[in-house]
């Protein structure tokens, strides 16, 4: 047999062998953001020294990216061949589409544009061994299996922001930042880089935005809502030279991925009033800040103000070839603009009428000379007060009422809502989670999110670009914490917006994830894990338990004791008929995993009775819904949040519970939730009705908070006690605040009212 025909039998015999031994089954890939579509074949691609790649200068980028992947992660050296090919593929609609075929020969990747190919690339990556992201897979060949992969994204728009004000962050964490959204196919970064508490860009023209914006006398300590609040006396702060930044942009460029600087205008410019005080209505100097919040010192619509902002923005457009700028737009108090002689005459002389329609006239003046310059502005959902700013995008930060409104108004949007975007929210309600601004944003929340506003027709709909994580840094001083908040929350965000709703399962998410964890730790990432924890709900059937990790098991105490392997297995619901406290955790055959779940349920008159309430909670707040105010479940001191509190928007609340039959009553209490600085205020009045049988009022009274009873610096309870009166139904109702006053965060706004289980006893 001649040598050619001999090789080519071994290399038969071993794909043969290989096929049985290696054949892989779908429920063993796993990417994330998932694939639109994957077929799992039969067989796989062997990566070794005789591999090699070929590509025209059009795919250069992600090629090269692949080359490097390889041969910086592994001892094997790419020819160039071709047996991993980047071939160019009109037929793919999606610019930003690709679809992969990994044969047991070859390799072909096929795309539009380099930008597809490059997400061909980072999807190779994730089903290359983790160990190739810090180069240590030592191996000389590793195996792919064969696929067949078509994707694309569902958004255009997928994006990560960052707040570099609060504190900052190096250089080489920008460039991990970046990286790790070019792995999860995002392409946007936005660059938050100037605030009340630092000025972090150079700016050439203004060196005093370098020596004194850039640098705070010292920072809050602990929590805003903690008194007295406790300085730390540390001078603070720096900024990103222009250099910095050129190589930053570049490295993104590198990885598709678009960096939109922000520069707060006209508010959150405390620090740029500190260096240049004529910048302000008052010019007195001012300090730059050294806590969080929002602040009255806004920039002053003089013809010197634009020309400062102007010049800023052309060093910025000198660095940023973006063609989106953020603007910001949000949180301005209008209260130095009210008592500014020059405001004033303003207002009149351009016909305006009030303040927010001088916010207006700023904005549309920028987007103006930004247009001019052939930039487009995005800004803060706030840039609708008064009116958009003819080509603005807005973004959605307040809920999702902003965006409907753009929408309607034809205005492109992106989705960043509170609820389910903010990344420096908590995201466990395990009382040892790193400080927090507050909130309560779990993964999955995170990973439901609909970028889509069910209000909007097909056509509105369009106008959504898609979605971004954002986080903000005042609760978030150094990167290890900043990793933690941002993973995996910012996994599930990749998903939100790549993968179609139809695709998207958050069990295969979580399994997927899991797997990740190694991927994240070679890449020294570090990300929260809250996989292990157990979900608990109060059923029909009693309290279910559950976990979504595959292969992993429940084992629970009924007796106070803590969960260990001769626990008892939880199989189905159990029954509650007294007051429970069930101790439960995931195990696995060896040993428990993560931390014990722990909950009591207090078995109270009006547990599991009837419950209906006149108005629905808000969506994004509407925690197990009316009956979660009578499951024996309290919510949480410090996480307004998690599933037992339910938030209404501005409503005034009437709930009824039908005891079923007429019972005597000891006391009725609940308790609400206060959050000024997250617009969460006690509501104003509170009353109590108890009806007989027939419907008869017997009792009526105006209830008070308790504050001496104040459990905890969030919550007030309210309610009553009583010498056991005999009522079958209980009405309650809540006055809502009202708006917000000014000069606190959210004026004008309407206020939320958090109600809590209500305990009949
Ligand atoms: C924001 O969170 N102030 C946009
Ligand atoms: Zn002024």
């Amino acid at each position: 047999m001649p040598f050619r025909k001999i090789a080519t039998f071994i290399v038969f015999i071993s794909f043969l062998f290989n096929c049985k031994e290696t054949d892989i089954s779908r429920s063993e890939v796993f990417i994330i953001p998932k694939p639109l579509k994957l077929i799992i074949n039969k067989g796989h691609f062997i990566i070794n020294q005789t591999t090699g790649i070929n590509y025209s200068e059009e795919f250069k980028v992600s090629a090269e990216f692949l080359k490097a992947f390889i041969e910086d992660g592994s001892n094997i050296k790419l020819k160039k061949n071709n047996t991993i090919t980047f071939a160019k593929d009109q037929n793919i609609s999606n610019p930003e589409g690709y679809t992969i075929n990994i044969l047991p020969n070859r390799i072909n990747i096929n795309a539009k544009t380099d930008q597809g190919a490059f997400y061909a690339v980072q999807t190779l990556r994730q089903l290359l061994p983790p160990e190739f992201e810090n180069g240590s897979y030592t191996s000389h060949t590793v195996l792919l299996p064969c696929i067949t992969i078509q994707d694309e994204p569902q958004f255009e728009y997928r994006g990560m922001h960052l707040d570099v004000g609060r504190h900052m962050f190096s250089v080489a964490f920008i460039k991990k930042y970046i990286d790790a959204l070019a792995m999860l196919k995002m392409n946007t970064f936005h660059w938050h880089l100037t605030e009340d508490q630092g000025w972090r860009i150079e700016i050439k023209k203004y060196p005093k935005l370098q020596e004194i914006a850039a640098f705070r006398n010292e920072t809050l300590m602990g929590h805003y809502s903690t008194e007295p609040q406790q300085f730390d006396g540390k001078l603070y702060g720096g900024y990103y030279t222009q250099e910095d930044i050129k190589a930053v942009v570049a490295y993104a460029q590198k990885r598709h991925v678009t960096v939109i600087p922000e520069i707060e205008l006209p508010g959150h410019s405390q620090a740029a009033i500190a260096a240049y005080p004529e910048l302000g209505c008052t010019g007195e100097p001012i300090e730059v800040a050294t806590k969080w919040g929002v602040f009255e010192d806004i920039y002053c619509p003089k013809e010197e103000t634009f020309k400062f902002l102007e010049d800023v923005l052309d060093e910025v457009l000198a660095l940023f070839p973006s063609e989106y700028i953020h603007i910001g737009g949000d949180e301005a108090p209008k209260t130095r603009w009210k008592n500014c002689e020059h405001c004033q005459t303003l207002i009149k002389t351009k016909g305006l009428k009030d303040e927010h329609e001088l916010q207006s006239y700023f904005i549309s003046r920028i987007e103006t000379y930004l247009n001019s310059k052939g930039r487009q502005i995005i800004g803060w959902d706030e840039i609708l007060e008064g009116g958009l700013a003819p080509n603005a995008t807005v973004m959605s930060w307040r809920g999702t009422q902003g965006a409907i409104e753009a929408a309607k108004q034809h205005h492109k949007v992106v989705m960043t809502p509170t609820s389910h975007c903010y990344f420096d929210y908590y995201q466990s309600e395990n009382e040892n989670e790193p400080l927090a601004i507050g909130g309560f944003l779990p993964l999955e929340k995170v990973y439901y999110f609909n970028p889509i506003p069910e209000e909007l027709t097909k056509d509105e709909a369009s106008y959504i670009l898609g979605a971004q994580g954002n986080i903000w840094t005042e609760y978030i001083p150094n990167e290890k914490h900043l990793e933690y908040m941002a993973f995996p929350r910012m996994l599930a965000m990749s998903e939100v917006v790549w993968s179609t709703p139809e695709n998207k399962n958050y069990e295969d998410f979580i399994n997927s994830l899991e797997r990740f964890h190694k991927r994240l730790e070679i890449l020294d990432i570090n990300y929260a894990n809250h996989l292990y924890n157990i979900e608990g709900q109060l059923t029909s059937e009693g309290y279910e338990l559950k976990t979504l990790i595959k292969e992993k098991f429940i084992r629970f105490t009924l007796d106070g004791t803590l969960p260990n392997l001769e626990s008892e297995l939880y199989s189905k619901p159990i029954p509650i008929t007294k007051n429970t406290t069930i101790n439960a955790a995931v195990f696995n055959s060896e040993k428990k995993l993560g931390t014990t779940f722990s909950q009591t349920v207090n078995y109270h008159k009006a547990f599991g009775k009837s419950i209906t309430i006149n108005t629905l909670p808000h969506k994004a707040y509407s925690g197990s819904g009316a009956q979660g105010l009578i499951n024996g479940i309290s919510g949480s001191d410090t996480r307004y949040g998690d599933k037992e509190w339910l938030g209404f928007s501005g409503e005034d609340i009437e709930i009824t519970i039908d005891l079923g039959q007429e019972t005597e009553i000891g006391s009725v209490y609940t308790r609400c939730y206060a959050a000024n600085g997250q617009w969460i205020y006690l509501p104003k009045g509170a009353q109590i009705d108890l009806i007989d049988n027939e419907g008869k009022s017997i009792f009526d009274r105006y209830i008070e908070l308790l504050t001496e009873g104040l459990d905890s610096k969030f919550t007030s309870k309210i309610g009553m006690e009583f010498d056991g009166i005999n009522a079958r139904y209980i009405k309650l109702k809540f006055q809502n605040y009202g708006n917000i006053p000014e000069s606190n965060q959210g004026a004008g706004n309407k206020a939320w009212t958090f109600i809590d289980e209500i305990i009949v006893n």
